[in-house]
This record gives C-alpha cells, sequence and structure tokens, in this order.
C-alpha cells in the first residue's frame, strides 16, 4: 500500500487467506496507488485471519496482524470492510453476522452462506446501514450477480439455465471428448486440482444448487432456498452415455436452470441434474473448466455470460470489484443502496411434474416379445418413443442394451414407468435416464 497506517486509510480485514485471500491481498497490495487514485482514500489491509498462523506464507504481509481469531478480525474497530474468504458455513456465517451487526461492510465469495442464509444476512445489512456483496459467490470471475441485481431488472426474466460447476463441467467434457470413464475423469480432474479429495458436493451437484439458489432468487426477485432445489449429480453416467448421447446429436451438461411455469406466473422450476443438450445450442459448447449462464428476459431476449469461473485471477477479480464498490462508496460519503424489492415467494413446482423428453438406457434379455411387453407399459403410462436403437451389448449373456428416447413426459408418469419395467423378468439393468433439452429457436 503506499501510504501504510494512513488514518485517511479505508480498512480491510480479510478472512482468510488461501487460493482467493492471498489473490485478493496480493492484487490490493501491487494495485494500491491506482486504487487510490481512482478512488480518493487508500485501501489498507491491516488484519488478516488465517486457520494455522506458524505456517509460512510467500506474501509480504509486513506490518499486518494475522490471527486465528476470525471474528476478532471481522469486528476490530480499525476495519471498514470485512472481506470474507475463509469459505464453508461456520465460522463464515457467524464472522459475517458479527461484522455487519459491529457496522462493517461485507464482502464474500461464499455461495454456501449466501445460498443458505443470504436473504437474513442482506436484511442485517440494511439494517445497519452498511453493504453485502457477494459477486465472487457464482461464476468466479464471470460478472452475473451485478447484471441480475441492475442491468437486466426492467425485465420479466423467463429462464435461467448456468454451468456453474466447473469440476463437473470439465469431467464431463473429458468423458465426452476421450471416452474417458466416471472414475478416470475424477482422477484427472483431481490431479489437475479442479476437484477436491472429497468431490462430493460437486459431483452430487450439491455446489450448482447452491449457486442456482443465489441465482435465481435474483433472476425471480424472490427466495428460493437450496433446499427447494431438485438436485441431481453426475455419478449414475458412464462413458456409453456420452458415445449414444453423441450420436444422438446431444452432449451432457450439468445444467442448473430456473424458469417460469407456462401458466402460473407464481410458480418455478428449480433443478439441477444433467440433461442432454442438443449440439447446436451454445451451452454445448461451453467445454472444459468454463463456466456460462444464459439468462432470458422479456425485453433483452437471451444474454450468455460466460468465463472462467474458478480460479484466484477470475475471483480475485470479482471479490476486487466489490470491495472497490464498497470503498469509493465510503470515499464518496453515499449511504448504501436499500434492499431491492421483493415479489411475493415463488412456488417451486415438484420434479414430478416436470415434462420433457429423456433419454433412457436399458439392458434387457434378447428375447421375443420384450419390445412388446415395454410397449404396453409405455402406452399404459402415457410414455411415446421418439426413438429407440438396439444395441448387441452382450452375446454370451443374451442381452441387449435399448436406447430409448421418448417425446414430452410428465417425469411421475416416466418413473413410473421405470419402476414397472424393474419388475419384469425380461429386463436386465434398468439403467438411467437423462433429461433432453430441445433445440431453441
Ligand atoms: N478457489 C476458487 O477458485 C474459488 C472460486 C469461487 C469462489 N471461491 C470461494 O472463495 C472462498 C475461499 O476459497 P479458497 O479456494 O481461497 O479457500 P482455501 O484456499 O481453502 O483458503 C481458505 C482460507 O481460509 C482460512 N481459514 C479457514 N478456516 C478458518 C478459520 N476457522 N479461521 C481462520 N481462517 C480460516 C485458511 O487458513 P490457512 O491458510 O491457515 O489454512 C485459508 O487461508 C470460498 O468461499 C470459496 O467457495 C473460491
Amino acid at each position: 500500500m503506499p501510504n501504510p497506517s494512513s488514518s485517511d486509510a479505508i480498512g480491510i480485514g480479510l478472512l482468510g487467506l488461501g487460493v482467493v485471500g492471498a489473490g485478493v491481498f496480493d492484487t490490493l497490495l501491487s494495485r494500491a496507488e491506482v486504487y487510490t487514485r481512482r478512488g480518493g482514500r487508500a485501501l489498507e489491509v491491516r488484519r488478516v485471519a488465517v486457520r494455522d498462523v506458524e505456517r509460512e506464507r510467500s506474501l509480504p504481509l509486513g506490518d499486518v496482524t494475522l490471527s486465528q481469531d476470525p471474528i476478532a478480525v471481522a469486528t476490530a474497530p480499525d476495519i471498514a470492510i470485512t472481506v470474507e474468504l475463509m469459505g464453508g458455513e461456520q465460522p463464515a456465517l457467524d464472522c459475517i453476522r458479527a461484522a455487519l451487526r459491529s457496522g462493517k461492510h461485507v464482502v464474500t465469495a461464499n455461495k454456501e452462506v449466501m445460498a443458505k442464509h443470504g436473504p437474513e444476512l442482506l436484511a442485517l445489512a440494511q439494517a445497519q446501514s452498511v453493504e453485502l456483496e457477494y459477486e465472487a459467490s457464482v461464476g468466479g470471475g464471470i460478472p452475473i450477480i451485478s447484471p441480475l441485481k441492475r442491468d437486466l431488472q426492467a425485465n420479466e426474466v423467463q429462464r435461467l439455465q448456468a454451468i456453474i460447476n466447473g469440476t463437473t463441467n470439465f469431467m464431463l467434457t473429458a468423458m465426452a471428448q476421450h471416452g474417458a470413464s466416471y472414475e478416470d475423469a475424477l482422477a484427472e480432474a483431481q490431479r489437475l486440482g479442479y476437484a477436491e479429495a472429497d468431490p462430493s458436493s460437486d459431483v452430487e451437484g450439491t455446489d450448482a444448487a447452491y449457486k442456482l439458489a443465489i441465482l435465481a432468487s435474483l433472476a425471480f426477485h424472490t427466495t428460493v432456498s437450496p433446499d427447494e432445489i431438485y438436485c441431481e449429480g453426475i455419478t449414475q453416467l458412464t462413458a456409453r452415455d456420452f458415445r449414444y448421447a453423441a450420436d444422438l446429436g446431444y452432449v451432457i451438461r450439468l445444467l442448473a436452470t430456473a424458469q417460469r411455469v407456462e401458466g402460473q406466473p407464481d410458480t418455478l422450476e428449480a433443478r439441477v441434474h444433467p440433461t442432454l443438450v442438443p449440439r447446436s445450442e451454445p451451452l454445448a459448447r461451453v467445454d472444459g473448466v468454463l463456466n456460462a449462464v444464459a439468462v432470458e428476459g422479456d425485453l433483452l431476449g437471451r444474454a450468455i455470460f460466460q468465463g472462467e469461473g474458478a480460479g484466484a485471477g477470475p475471483t480475485t477479480s470479482a471479490v476486487v470489484a466489490d470491495v472497490l464498490d464498497v470503498a469509493y462508496g465510503i470515499a464518496a460519503g453515499q449511504k448504501p443502496r436499500p434492499l431491492r424489492p421483493s415479489d411475493p415467494p415463488a412456488c417451486i413446482r415438484p420434479i414430478g411434474e416436470l415434462r420433457m423428453p429423456y433419454y433412457l438406457r436399458m439392458v434387457v434379455y434378447d428375447r421375443p416379445g420384450v419390445l412388446a411387453d415395454l410397449g404396453r407399459l409405455l402406452a399404459e403410462h402415457q410414455t411415446s418413443i421418439a426413438s429407440l436403437i438396439q444395441v448387441e451389448a452382450d452375446a454370451v449373456a443374451g442381452t441387449a442394451e435399448l436406447i430409448m428416447t421418448t417425446h414430452e413426459t410428465k417425469e411421475a408418469d416416466l418413473d413410473a414407468f421405470r419402476e414397472a419395467v424393474r419388475g419384469m423378468e425380461s429386463v436386465h439393468d434398468i439403467g438411467v435416464r437423462i433429461r433432453m433439452e430441445t433445440a431453441r429457436a
């Protein structure tokens, strides 16, 4: 910082000095001069909380006070902005609450805290006349929270569809492009540092559901809790599904979707699950660790925000932008912006009511009459076939693999059909069912 310990400087307390925290610290230090020139007041990281104060750090910490007590840092009298970059629900939640109660502005990248406790924390910030900003909580460096809050507010958003988990997108791309198995794709993601040692939050879809809760709440001016979001991960997919999807003209993506239900303006669909996406769709071309969010508004049409969804640089870009926004507001003596008005709470439609086309893969014994039996069950469950491919699966076992796609079907009917098939003696393996997107005009 150009002017350490200046009494005029805006004091920053940093909670966490990991991948993002170190990036934020380094950026605030190395670009201090330009930020000060633009904002009129210096920004000074005065305190940093870490778990282990003994650990050697490669950053030039200088006079910065290092502490193992994040609440003390978050509430210290010489801090005006608390930047929470520890991650996880606790103690991050308590730290943010304590900071807001002490009248500090807060910037966080924490999707779990904002998804589960955002409404309470935003109300607390409002009551305390301070800002709470969270651009980096979804999509890393991609600007999406701010556009949803401000630039798209004149629209009635009809639909938001996103690839917001880089780990799973990397794995799905590897499975499609190199024929990798789920296990190999996960091992490669871990080797490259894209997946944690415990990848469950990514591969089971929870991480994407947290992010979708944040995006849907903003896009639809309501509160969508992560518990209300239907969530299915990628663990059931096999390399074969990617081959068959490609033959049909599709790729598989873990899509997070929130949309208004036609004819029911107060009802939303909110779901995270693997989806067959037509190869012609822009989201089908979002490969590797990239993230993308497509928003459809009645005035705007469709806009797609795409970029690096994680990593020190992109996430630092979003966090520091929030810090600068808050700091420039302080320097200009601005009052915090009021909370955006909300519409009445939305109902979330149960997943069984969903109507989509489906991809089904199953293994049956290659005997006369099997297809006729399946056809009868399909008719009993109001499900009609759009295409059917039979693949010789195992000549010795006498089984064949069937790849079916259906016309638009109610999910509850399709699940009842699959339950009935499970009981058929001629069915060897019920396989997977994957929801299919149709190409958009
Ligand atoms: N990494 C990304 O690409 C990315 C992208 C978007 C959003 N985010 C979000 O950014 C946040 C930070 O992620 P990260 O990847 O930087 O995490 P990280 O590398 O694991 O760093 C976490 C930091 O927090 C400190 N910490 C953890 N628990 C603490 C406690 N109880 N008291 C004091 N300090 C504590 C750790 O201290 P030690 O250094 O002593 O261990 C470490 O410095 C998370 O909310 C994450 O979801 C990250």
